[in-house]
């Protein structure tokens, strides 16, 4: 995992677009908030799929930092004051916070756009074929849209001052949370120009951590510290967000947390190559602690 994290953050920078213009100050946005602080979930599940289906990790790289570009726009945004306002993101002030929101908004939109530029690179079809990387992104623009996370925050907006039912939650943190996980996932597969049916089980390991995942972020949002999540705990319940946690309690949630966990383990069975590093992984993500 480590590796991979080295790969995707000397990448991240490479692709960044020189500072040496007139614009600089969005640049700066773009690098701040991409720098050192995420845990790199997303790329280490892109890394770990094309590692598994066989593929070279250099064709790996673009799609990597893709959907790592994509998440850590969705957090500049995330944080502003009219979605969650909230003023620290990976142990630092919130984007906005240093940029002002005008910048801190135009970084989310550019970072979005270099995701896309990336993986239709000369260098990223080289590595991956035209057809991969037009899959990839048609993958990838679905996963993050309207019927994906940018819908999944608009039914976190609308439900906010309500108790959404069960069936409304679960539609939100697909959305909002599992579809981006699910796109690292089945990027990974892609990149390794694998059979649809691998995609598929992946696509379902991936929804099942990515449900859990965002759970886990509502447990912690109760129970940890500022320091250690680098993020403001007791941001949901100043806003009034209607979350699994504020439905079903702490322990129920757990519970939820471990069978979707299970439920993902189960579907690495599609593979024949070695997936304890994906069982760990899911493991790990179930009892972070950040
Ligand atoms: C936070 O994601 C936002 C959610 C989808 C819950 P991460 O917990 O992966 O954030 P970083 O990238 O490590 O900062
Ligand atoms: C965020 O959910 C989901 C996305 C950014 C798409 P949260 O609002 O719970 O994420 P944090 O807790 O601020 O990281
Ligand atoms: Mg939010
Ligand atoms: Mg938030
Ligand atoms: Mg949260």
């Amino acid at each position: 995992m480590t590796d991979y994290i080295k790969m995707t953050e000397q990448a991240l920078y490479d692709y960044l677009p020189d500072l040496n213009c007139r614009e600089k100050q969005l640049i700066e946005s773009m690098n701040y908030s991409l720098e050192a602080g995420g845990k790199r979930v997303r790329p280490n599940l892109v890394f770990s799929f094309n590692e598994l289906c066989g593929g070279n990790a250099e064709t790996a790289v673009p799609f990597a930092c893709a959907v790592e570009m994509i998440h850590t726009y969705s957090l500049i945004h995330d944080d502003l004051p009219c979605m969650d306002d909230d003023d620290m993101r990976r142990g630092k002030p919130s984007n906005h916070k240093v940029y002002g929101e005008d910048i801190a908004l135009l970084a989310g939109d550019a970072l979005q756009s270099l995701a896309f530029e990336i993986m239709t690179s000369e260098k990223a079809i080289a590595g991956s074929s035209a057809v991969a990387c037009c899959k990839a992104v048609n993958t990838l623009s679905v996963y993050c849209g309207a019927t994906g996370m940018v819908g999944g925050q608009v039914i976190d907006l609308i439900s906010e001052n309500k108790s959404a039912p069960i069936e409304v939650l679960r539609e939100m943190d697909y959305k909002k949370t599992a579809c981006l996980i699910k796109a690292a996932c089945e990027l990974g597969c892609i990149s390794a120009d694998a059979d649809e049916n691998l995609i598929k089980a992946a696509s379902k390991y991936g929804e099942c951590i990515g449900i859990a995942f965002q759970i886990q972020d509502d447990i912690l949002d109760v129970v940890s510290t500022d320091e250690e999540l680098g993020k403001p705990v007791g941001s949901d319940s100043e806003n009034a967000k209607s979350t699994y946690v504020s439905l079903l309690g702490i322990e129920e949630c757990r519970k939820l947390v471990a069978e979707l966990t299970d439920k993902a383990k189960n579907a690495l069975m599609a593979f024949n190559g070695d997936t304890k590093a994906l069982c760990d992984f899911a493991d790990y993500l179930a009892s972070r602690t950040k």
